[in-house]
């Protein structure tokens, strides 16, 4: 049976209830159809628009730059183009057009212009990048703060044969703009070599910019480090990249490791050659940085386990300086520790045998800066003018409590205190981990952070007599 309602205007139903915006015009560009997507968008009516050519109802537009017109003129279809405009009512709008030719053999007879409206989407990715712009400003004022600002080799703290020779070495480098790899392990001191090395060097009134490559994901990684030009992308605008502000400086790459291997190899390029290309763009920009990485691991390990890319890991190699843990250094922590004090406090502040002890003793897992939170912490909850075991960290405390161990070493304890004993280590190795942070800690052994708290604040009590 014939079906009542006629083809044509079933399209008209349908294309006047669509989110795209659709635009058709004849082959002179003259509007046959604008539904009432598109009006919303562009901010007409279909009787402004129906029955004149596209460019007079777009002033702003030329044949040039309107895809109506160059899909008119070439028979090509476009696909998804990003287009900003100013509509009748001023305002800026953008969108996302594809534009199909209407062909009758071989002969242009049309176009339909299909569009979505991002101008939400474009203003939402401008204030992200903007609010990164301002966060980068924040890390810088954070450095600052840390005393990391403008710092030299002076502010390395340490006698130790491997900080004397790393000191050296760190010296001699800053003269070239060879590019060097930083690597130990967590709170080392990576950053502080990297700044110092920046504040010795020919560029140290150049800007010195730290990235760290584990903190975006690959894409936007891409984009802030390389930039990008407008239309490369929905919503992309003409930005620098940091290679580009960081010209005449220092650009440091914290955890090469994490960045992604295709971008890795873009790096590689940038090393060789010299030059970078915003993301989306045609063309070249000379850039004079120096590139400095660290790696939280060997390098030849994370090369073995393909993190590390083998042909960036050759180029970046050329200096390299591994910063030994804490507890490979023992003799550095004496000076530390007075460092740290004259750092938090301006008055006398002494330091009890015991704990001089247990700093000598303890393995550091959070290097030189589990050691500076410990003092800033401590200075923080005693009373008298003496640094007392009481006054460490939990980590520092339950490392000596008489209870450390595994359930291996105490079996012959009942359940209950087996099960006390397990539930203090799992909560020990969280808070250590966590490098102290409860919300995180709770998080990970899965309860919530008022049992936690509780739990903690029972241990502190058991934990007290064992290391006094
Ligand atoms: N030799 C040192 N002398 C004085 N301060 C130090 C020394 N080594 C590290 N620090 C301090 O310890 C803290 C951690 O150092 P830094 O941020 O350089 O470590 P990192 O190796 O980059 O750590 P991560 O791998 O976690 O990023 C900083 O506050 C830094 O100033
Ligand atoms: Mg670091």
């Amino acid at each position: 049976m014939k079906s009542e309602i006629p083809i044509s205007s079933l399209f008209e139903l349908l294309l006047s209830h669509v989110e795209e915006g659709v635009h058709i015009v004849d082959h002179r560009g003259v509007t046959l159809y604008y539904n009432k997507a598109a009006s919303r968008i562009e901010g007409l009516s279909p009787s402004e628009v129906v029955g004149r050519p596209v460019l007079e109802v777009f002033p702003s537009l030329t044949e040039e730059e309107s895809t109506i017109y160059k899909v008119l003129k070439t028979g090509e279809p476009i696909y998804e183009k990003l287009q900003t405009f100013t509509n009748y009512k001023g305002k800026k709008i953008t969108t996302i057009n594809s534009t199909v030719p209407v062909k009758v053999g071989d002969r242009v007879v049309g176009a339909i212009e299909i569009s979505r409206d991002v101008t939400s989407v474009k203003s939402m990715s401008e204030r992200i990048a903007d609010l990164e712009a301002l966060l980068y400003g924040q890390t810088e004022v954070k450095a600052a703060q840390k005393g990391l600002g403008r710092c030299t080799l002076d502010d390395i703290v340490g006698e130790s044969r491997a900080i004397v020779e790393l000191k050296k070495l760190a010296k001699k480098v800053a003269g070239s703009s060879a590019p060097v790899l930083v690597w130990g392990e967590t709170g080392t001191g990576k950053e502080l070599f990297v700044r110092a090395i920046h504040g010795e060097s020919p560029r140290k009134e150049g800007p010195f910019i730290p990235q760290d490559c584990a903190a975006l994901p690959g894409s936007l990684l891409e984009n802030v480090l390389f930039g990008t030009v407008s239309g490369s992308f929905a919503g992309a605008q003409d930005r620098p990249g940091l290679f580009e502000l960081a010209h005449g400086g220092t650009l440091f790459l914290d955890e090469i490791e994490a960045m992604p291997p295709e971008l890795q190899a873009k790096l590689l390029r940038v090393l060789q050659d010299g030059v970078i290309r915003r993301v989306g763009d045609t063309k070249d920009h000379m850039v004079d940085v120096r590139i400095i990485v660290s790696c939280s691991e060997d390098p030849v390990k994370a090369v073995e386990r393909k993190k590390l890319r083998e042909d960036l890991f050759y180029r970046i190699n050329v200096v390299t300086l591994r910063i030994p843990p804490l507890r490979e250094r023992k003799e550095d922590i004496p000076l530390l520790v007075d460092h740290f004090v004259k750092k938090f406090s301006a008055k006398e502040v002494k330091i009890s045998k015991k704990v001089r002890e247990i700093f000598m003793e303890y393995p550091w897992p959070g290097n030189v800066r589990e050691l500076e939170h410990a003092i800033e912490g401590a200075l923080l909850v005693m009373e008298g003018d003496e640094i007392k075991p009481e006054h460490l960290p939990l980590q520092i405390k339950a490392h000596f409590s008489p209870k450390k161990g595994t359930i291996v070493s105490h079996e012959r304890l009942k359940l209950n205190e087996a099960l006390e004993t397990v539930e203090a280590e799992l909560i020990k190795k969280a808070i250590r981990e966590t490098d102290g942070n409860i919300t995180k800690a709770a998080k990970l052994l899965g309860i919530p952070r008022q049992t936690l708290q509780y739990k903690l604040k029972k241990l502190r009590e058991e934990d007290l007599p064992g290391i006094n």
